[in-house]
């Protein structure tokens, strides 16, 4: 694994299974998984934009593996004093991080505060751009309801031109063998989307009866900086998935979503709480995966190391 976790495309196929590997041996003890692996270690947590699941699976993560943590979040912090990213980098650095983990809502800050800093950077989500932390556990998740990726038909629909999630779950769903298509509002696929591995779903309803795995996006407006939809209800109607379209899924497939939800909008709230909705198994696998990719990054006695 290179020395820092910027993007799945980076990491590659291999390095993408070895991950996958590697959190099956920190899941197989579950809660008891606790190891001294990282006890001389201290984990930054590097937040310029609002997190839930990720930040509490990283912070869980690293205090499994006995690390110390940092906590940086930009809401309190000298950032509303003028303090530039870099000097706030290099501040975690000066304090003894290990590593930083960094959230920010412009696409490229971890990147560019990989080349500031000595230490790894892990990428828990930047701008529209990456989360490939997400999307590994992401497709751990699939792995473990449906064995394997390979030859899987994957439907992603919603909010793709401002999904940092998307992008990186398209490229490791590739990467391990799975067929993906999009089915969003033409105002909110992005024109990139020519040149990627992927279908455009014109007909929901047909891609629905189709797909392996249904993976349902936010709107997400705090990224968006201009109208792109009529309305909420709207998108519903037209792309929501209600307890009628779900009729229409093949009994094994998934519905996948990253959080945070909203209900009645994306998904009805009885197709959320149903049985073929793996919501909080992604969230209960977020641990595992940050796991092995903080013992990948940082364990001594690891032979990358
Ligand atoms: C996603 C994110 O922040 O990119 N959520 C997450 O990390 N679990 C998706 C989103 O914000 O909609």
């Amino acid at each position: 694994m290179p020395k820092n976790l910027l993007s799945i495309s980076e990491l590659g196929a291999d390095g993408l299974q070895h991950l996958l590997l590697l959190t099956e041996s920190f899941r197989a003890g579950r809660k008891e998984n606790r190891s001294p692996a990282l006890k001389d270690k201290r984990v930054a947590m590097a937040f310029w934009e609002d997190s839930t699941r990720t930040r509490l699976s990283f912070e869980t993560a690293a205090k499994n593996l006995s690390a110390d943590i940092i906590s940086f979040g930009a809401k309190g912090s000298a950032v509303s004093k003028g303090e530039s990213l870099r000097d706030t980098a290099e501040t975690l650095e000066a304090l003894g991080a290990d590593c930083l983990i960094v959230r920010h809502s412009s696409s490229g800050a971890p990147l560019q505060i990989s080349r500031w800093v000595k230490t790894p950077v892990i990428n828990a989500g930047d701008g529209c751009n990456a989360h490939p932390t997400q999307a590994l556990l992401d497709c751990y998740t699939i792995k473990n309801h449906l064995g394997s990726l390979e030859g899987l038909r994957i439907l992603i629909v919603g909010d793709i031109a401002h999904s940092r999630v998307a992008r990186s779950c398209i490229r490791a769903f590739n990467f391990l063998g799975a067929s993906v298509s999009l089915c969003a509002p033409s105002t909110l696929m992005p024109p990139e989307v020519q040149t990627w591995d992927v279908e455009i779903a014109e007909n929901l309803e047909d891609s629905l009866e189709r797909a392996d795995v249904v993976y349902l996006l936010r709107i997400q407006k705090e990224r968006q900086t201009e109208a792109l939809l009529p309305s909420l209800r709207e998108y519903q109607h037209r792309f929501g998935i209600t307890s009628k379209r779900a009729t229409l899924l093949k009994d094994h497939a998934l519905i996948m979503h990253p959080g945070p939800i909203n209900r009645g909008v994306e998904i009805d709230n009885s197709v959320a709480c149903s049985e073929r909705a793996v919501v909080t198994d992604q969230v209960r696998n977020a641990t595992a995966v940050r796991m092995a990719v903080l013992y990948d990054l940082l364990a001594e006695d690891n032979g990358a190391h």
